[in-house]
């Protein structure tokens, strides 16, 4: 009889690792090295439970000839299918919960690669191979040796690797192991070796690790350095004419500090002499610490203006090369964001190498997750069972021992969503024997083993509260307490001062799905208190990955779009940028809220506070603007001497007078070109109103409505005599003009959605009751309601010309309770098609909403109708453009000018319902109107998808309405 074992495998052991090196510093230097990327054979299985006895894929002379080529690094699933698909789940497990056991049907890659020794290899020393990254489980064999295995996905391992002239390297991946029970982060499942391998020599001498200290004391201005390193060598740092034997400190008179804002580095080496090997790095002088419940970094207050970042490429997945690295480095600068989290795993060690160069603040976060735990109650949580220690310690020391030396990381962030217990402590632990740099794990809400009181989608209201240190148990049970914390934890008091004395961050807040608003209100409280000290919004980029139909239209997947069993649909998507890194409108809502320069003014003089934490002004040119009506009156320069960083400076504008709406813009620009902008780029902008005139009432005489065969003729206007339908403007044809209240639920409209849909928003139904002729005037009275309601809108339209154009009145009185606000309260017209353009003069370029608009200025612009859309990934509502005075439609066959009180403008070639019913954007198809909404008001938008709804002043309740306008038709 034989059996074969097929579970428990080796992947299902909850040890990290077997035959691997101990962790170091991430260290490129003159050793010699070669790059195993490349094409490798590969071949696949559905299956973990593999007879080793039956397939020995890891020996030399094993013919795989006729398998696959697969390019390392990438994942197997994004290659046309031919392996599986990408699948998305947020919090739950992918399989059943039973730890550290994962199923037998556990997709397994199969990598084989045959490589030669480059002829100048040094035959003395070693060699090691160098893995950066694989998911989630791996078994490596040379030439027929087997070095280990090892999980830990987005973590290095290497290996000692006994070379020879040729080489067979073969290495078996299964995507789930025990490892994926502490991988449970929310985002596709992408298996295989994503990150760069690499073969490196070492000499005898090589370095073994290194561990630079670079401090700065802000109180005189001087510097220490010194390097540990195994074996010794020698430090040298040439401009600073240094040169130090290792292990040695050394104090600097005078050095200048590394910070984000001013990312001053030194060049640097470390050499260990003949027979080893020198490492070129880069010295950032700083100091972290916290004091008066701040964080401080040389000694000042901080404030983060962050993001969360996961590495995403809508095409290859976690595989990023360099270049797309630097392209998120550029835009955050390019945006003013000044921090980012590395959630949930430390990056490509490119990545913070980048960062140290172009100045970010980094919370560095370890690989781990468990969230899928919450579903069993948190029983056998990694954070507490003993089984997983070594595993969790083993992936803090590795992302520390990594990335230690480098001055942007200032946080070490232990993991997330990973519940609460004693491993927390030890993971803490294991760095704080380490390093000073403070810890952050959000969940420890009572603040038992970290640094800094970390919080994700408080409210406004809470961080305010949390502002002025008036936080309570009820705010941290009604979050997360309730499930993690004993009522004795939660009422310690001793915890509860220690936490009191913390800096506080927001380490996910403003979640960027779809369309969402309330930045704004957040940072004024991060302003107000200097306790609070900013945050990371969830999250830089929406993770849909890039496919095409069959006539090759392009659009983005989500969750359920592979056939997933299970998924969390379009809740990957929730990123400042599209998949394609264009930035969404949060992103420039973001860009302008966090400002580091406030431009405010009155009587024609001008505030410029500066919000750096560390510089002044003098990078910045303030340029002006005077604008009348939107047109350009004047232009020029103002002459402002530099401002430090917290303090306010001012400055007189021009004297200049005009009629009409007259504005200036001040312009806070670069003078000169950076590593991330070109010279002219705008940081941040204020505009000053120098004489608000009113606009004209739209119509003021008015001529006599004529009936003509069952239509009332008003000036430009048919009125259908039987229901009172507008009909015609000029020669435009008029599909549809009514009240209108729906629209196409956003992402954050989930806490109304269902709501709105019983109550019937989304099918509203008209009742003509009257139509009243004058001499003056046409009005029709309406009553507005949806099938198997009581409530209603009692809507009357008064109508009246000058000749030119018809002037509306719309006056709505709510009849009945109304369970929500309102979505929308306005006008909806259908127009021709042949519409093609819209100009405007208001607020713009782009969308706005009544809790997200602070990013749009007051101008005259122009764009297409089909570039008015935002491409959110999940269609919804979007392109609303706010403060609208006057805009006209035109196109081929004529157009229409709208007029008014300040109105919120729509226009697009679909329906809301149609729109609310497209899943993607290919399934938003132009149809036979164009349809335009003149809206009184919207719903703000919140960021309910994760987080609060819209705050209070920004709900639309139904209340008695009155507006109005003038639509005046072109012929063509
Ligand atoms: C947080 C989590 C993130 C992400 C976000 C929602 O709770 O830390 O990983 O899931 O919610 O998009």
């Amino acid at each position: 009889m034989t059996k074969i074992t097929i579970h428990p495998g080796e992947h299902e052991d909850p040890k990290p690792w077997r035959g691997a090196l101990a962790p170091r510093a991430y260290a490129p230097s003159n050793a010699a090295h070669k790059s195993l990327n490349g094409e490798w054979k590969f071949a696949f299985e559905h299956t973990a439970a593999r007879s080793a006895a039956t397939f020995e894929f890891e020996k030399s002379e094993f013919a795989d000839g006729d398998w696959d080529t697969i390019s390392v690094p990438s994942t197997w699933v994004l290659q046309d299918g031919k392996y599986g698909w990408p699948a998305y789940q947020n919090i739950r497990y992918p399989f059943p919960i039973d730890p550290p056991f994962v199923p037998t049907e556990n997709p397994t890659g199969l990598y084989r690669l045959q490589f030669d020794l480059p002829s100048d290899w040094p035959s003395a020393g070693k060699t090691i191979l160098r893995f950066d990254g694989i998911e989630s489980w791996a078994k490596v064999w040379l030439n027929d040796i087997e070095l280990g295995t090892t999980s830990g996905s987005r973590l290095p391992t290497e290996f000692d690797a006994p070379v020879q002239a040729h080489n067979t390297l073969a290495v078996q991946v299964h995507q789930w192991s025990a490892a994926t029970y502490v991988e449970d982060q929310d985002q596709w499942w992408l298996p295989g070796i994503f990150r760069d391998v690499t073969l490196i020599h070492r000499p005898s001498k090589a370095v073994q690790d290194y561990f630079v200290h670079a401090d700065y004391d802000h109180s005189n201005g001087s510097g220490k350095l010194m390097v540990e390193c195994t074996p010794s060598g020698t430090v040298r740092v040439p401009e600073l004419q240094i040169q130090i034997p290792t292990g040695e400190p050394l104090h600097i008179p005078e050095v200048e500090p590394w910070s984000a804002e001013i990312p001053r580095l030194y060049e640097a080496e470390l050499d260990t002499g003949a027979d080893g090997e020198i490492i070129p790095f880069k010295i950032g002088f700083r100091s972290v610490k916290i004091e008066d419940a701040q964080l401080k970094v040389n000694g000042r207050r901080i404030l983060f203006r962050g993001a969360n970042r996961h590495e995403f490429h809508p095409e290859k997945g976690r595989t990023l090369d360099l270049e797309t690295m630097r392209q998120d480095i550029v835009l955050m600068k390019k945006h003013n964001l000044n921090a980012v989290r590395c959630s949930h795993y430390p990056p490509h060690p490119a990545f913070l190498s980048l960062c140290d160069e172009y100045g970010l603040w980094v919370i560095d976060e370890g690989d781990y997750e468990t969230h899928g735990f919450e579903n069993v109650k948190w029983k056998g949580s990694p954070a507490v069972e003993d089984m997983w220690t070594e595993t969790l310690v083993n992936r803090t020391e590795r992302m520390f021992e990594r990335d230690k030396n480098h001055p942007s990381v200032i946080i070490w962030s232990l993991g997330n969503e990973a519940g609460f217990g004693p491993n927390i402590g030890r993971m803490a632990e294991a760095i704080r024997k380490r390093d000073s740099r403070p810890i952050h794990y959000e969940r420890d809400l009572i603040g038992q083993y970290v640094d800094i009181y970390s919080r994700m989608y408080a409210t406004q209201e809470l961080c305010e509260k949390i502002g002025k240190v008036e936080e309570t148990a009820e705010d941290e049970i009604e979050w997360m307490g309730h499930m993690l914390f004993s009522k004795e934890q939660l009422n310690d008091k001793e915890l509860d001062a220690k936490r009191r004395a913390m800096p506080f961050i927001q380490c996910e807040y403003g979640h960027a799905m779809g369309n969402g608003g309330g930045l704004s209100e957040y940072q004024d409280v991060f302003h107000k208190y200097p306790r609070t000290q900013g945050g990371f919004i969830w999250e830089w980029i929406d993770h849909g990955i890039l496919q095409r139909t069959e006539d090759g239209r392009e659009y983005y997947a989500y969750g359920g779009d592979f056939g997933e069993e299970i998924h969390d649909g379009n809740f990957v998507c929730d990123g400042l940028l599209f998949p394609n890194r264009k930035p969404s409108p949060s992103l420039i809502e973001y860009k302008k809220v966090i400002a580091p320069v406030a431009i405010t003014g009155k009587d024609g003089e001008l505030s410029i506070l500066n919000r750096h934490d560390f510089a002044d002004t003098s990078a910045l040119e303030f340029a002006w603007r005077l604008e009348n009506d939107g047109n350009l009156v004047e232009e020029g320069t103002l002459d402002v001497p530099p401002i430090k960083a917290g303090e306010t400076g001012t400055v007189s504008l021009p004297n200049k007078q005009a009629d009409g709406e007259t504005v200036f813009t001040i312009s806070a620009r670069l003078k000169e070109e950076t590593s991330w902008a070109e010279a002219g780029h705008e940081i941040a902008w204020g505009q000053i109103s120098v004489d608000t005139v009113p606009p004209a009432a739209p119509v003021e005489e008015t001529v006599a409505p004529e009936v003509h065969d069952g239509t009332i003729v008003l000036g430009p206007a048919h009125i259908r005599l039987q229901d009172g339908q507008l009909t015609q403007l000029g020669s435009q044809r008029v599909t549809w003009a009514k009240l209108d209240v729906w629209r196409a639920p956003t992402d954050n409209d989930v806490c109304f959605e269902k709501q709105w849909r019983a109550a019937g928003f989304d099918r509203m139904k008209h009742r003509t009751d009257s139509i009243e002729v004058t001499e003056t005037s046409v009005v029709v009275s309406t009553r507005v309601a949806a099938w198997d309601t009581g409530r209603a809108l009692r809507t009357d339209y008064t109508y009246t010309s000058d000749g030119k154009s018809l002037h509306v009145i719309v006056n709505v009185t709510p009849e009945g309770e109304f369970p929500a606000p309102l979505p929308r309260l306005g006008f909806l017209l259908g127009l021709p098609k042949t519409l093609e353009h819209v100009g405007w003069f208001g607020m713009g370029p782009g969308e706005a909403y009544p809790d997200s608009h602070k990013a749009q200025r007051l101008g005259a612009f122009e764009s297409s109708i089909d570039d008015w859309q935002t491409p959110y990934v999940y269609p919804q509502e979007n392109g609303n453009r706010a403060g609208v005075r006057r805009a006209t439609l035109s196109g081929p066959e004529g157009g229409l000018t709208i007029a008014g009180e300040p109105f919120n403008l729509g226009v697009k070639r679909w329906t809301s319902v149609e729109l609310a019913a497209a899943k993607h954007t290919i399934d938003l198809v132009p149809g036979h109107n164009v349809w335009v909404n003149i809206d009184h008001a919207l719903n703000g938008l919140g960021t309910a998808a994760c987080g609060p709804p819209p705050q209070k002043q920004f709900l639309l309740n139904a209340h008695k309405t009155k507006f109005a306008f003038a639509l005046t038709p072109k012929d063509k």
